[in-house]
């Protein structure tokens, strides 16, 4: 099973432009509480390192571009973001790092839920320790 699930979004871009819209629970597979935008990524720097027990999550490199890493506790997968026409699912139990973001990267991210630390698993050792207990199922 892949663990990179894109979405592809309709262009309705023209002439003029470029232009994605995109509805909760229609092209975004949930409901959208929270969006959260990171940008002017320093240099070297990499981000998330962690998984979420309950969040789904839509992130689209609306600028530039970065790459993904995807880890399921049993495999990983990667992949290079660097279009506003595609989105990468990071459903939950998905330990999900990102690394060398472009200096002009924008990654635009679509949640389900409202920002909840409790949700979150940062240590990778306890997030294994999960996977190989099934103490959160997936879906
Ligand atoms: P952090 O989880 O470290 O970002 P990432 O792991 O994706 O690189 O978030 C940085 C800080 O911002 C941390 O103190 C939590 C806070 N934060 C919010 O308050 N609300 C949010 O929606 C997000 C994503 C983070």
């Amino acid at each position: 099973m892949s663990l990179i699930k894109l979405i592809d979004f309709k262009s309705l871009g023209d002439d003029r432009g470029g232009l994605v819209a995109l509805g909760a629970n229609k092209d975004i597979p949930f409901n959208v509480k929270r969006v959260y935008y990171i940008f002017a990524t320093q240099s070297g720097v990499s981000r998330g390192f962690h998984a979420h027990k309950k969040l789904k999550q839509l992130a689209i490199c609306i600028a530039g571009s970065c790459r993904f890493v995807m880890d399921s506790g049993l495999d990983k997968q990667e992949i290079i973001m660097d279009s506003p026409h595609q989105g990468i699912v990071i459903d939950k139990m998905q330990w999900h790092e990102m690394h060398d973001f472009s200096l002009d990267c924008v990654l635009l991210v679509l949640a389900s839920d409202y920002y909840d630390e409790d949700d979150y698993i940062r240590d990778y050792d306890k997030f294994l320790q999960l996977v190989k207990n099934n103490d959160y199922s997936y879906s």
